[in-house]
């Protein structure tokens, strides 16, 4: 009895995690230990825009955010928590007195959303443009931010942004986050499309536009249909650089 009592001990103790780490076992992913292997850094990646990147060794993964540091100044990803607190203070260097006026969310997940409350303590009166899903989310997640929702097609104009805004089908049960073209800088922030693996950190490879949109694999958008729809509607832009959420940025011009 008492045999079958410590057998159960255990077994709850472990799925609790109440037991010693067993360096056998797979770990949850971003344990301390993770972070402090990650390498950051920032650059000028591309005309006015600034790269800031988190390397993770053990995934071979790099995550990006960019600023672009145009009169109005956009952020294009807030971050992980942990990526906001190292890029917060480099943003600051960079726009000195001017506002970080929006942040683009394109759609709620971690290396997208979390940042958004370090950077509105330094920035309170800054707006989130994101879709119409990712707005819900924030308003039932209990985030108190300005929110500026958006869908496929519509463009923001605002000095020296032109913002066009593409549905990316990239929310919670397939439903549309987004992406966004910089018409005026030739630039598009591609969120989790176009992603590779490996150190991307300055990292930028020379490609064709219309090569790389054909290449998006389903596994990006599982749904035949979606993927094609939002294939079309990326090949009726033509950025010159493509700033990726993760690997390699592509140079198209
Ligand atoms: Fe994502
Ligand atoms: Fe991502």
């Amino acid at each position: 009895m008492n045999r079958l009592f410590f057998i159960f001990f255990m077994l709850a103790a472990n799925a609790f995690g109440m037991l010693p780490e067993d360096s056998s076992k797979p770990q949850l992913m971003l344990k301390t230990t993770g972070v402090n292997k990650m390498e950051n850094s920032k650059k000028e990646i591309f005309k006015n825009l600034y790269q800031f990147s988190t390397y993770i060794p053990q995934m071979d993964f790099t995550i990006h955010q960019y600023l672009s540091a145009t009169e109005p100044a956009i952020l294009f990803a807030a971050g992980t928590v942990q990526q906001a607190e190292k890029t917060l203070p480099e943003i600051q260097k960079i726009l000195g007195d001017r506002p970080l006026k929006y942040i683009f969310v394109s759609h709620f997940e971690s290396d997208e959303v979390a940042g958004i409350e370090i950077f509105q303590k330094a920035y309170p009166d800054v707006t989130i443009i994101c879709g119409h899903l990712a707005a819900r989310e924030l308003f039932g997640f209990g985030y108190k931010v300005n929110i500026l929702p958006k869908k496929g097609g519509e463009i923001l104009e605002d000095g020296e942004l032109k913002l066009q805004f593409i549905d990316y089908p990239s929310e919670v049960h397939l439903q549309n986050g987004l992406v966004v073209s910089e018409i005026n800088g030739g630039i598009f922030y591609s969120a989790d499309l176009m992603l590779s693996f490996g150190n991307g950190i300055g990292k930028i490879k020379t490609s064709d536009w219309k090569k790389e949109v054909e290449a998006i694999p389903l596994e990006r958008v599982p749904n035949e249909n979606k993927l094609r729809e939002l294939k079309d509607s990326l090949l009726k832009i033509s950025p010159k650089f493509v700033a990726v959420g993760h690997g390699y940025c592509i140079n198209c011009e």
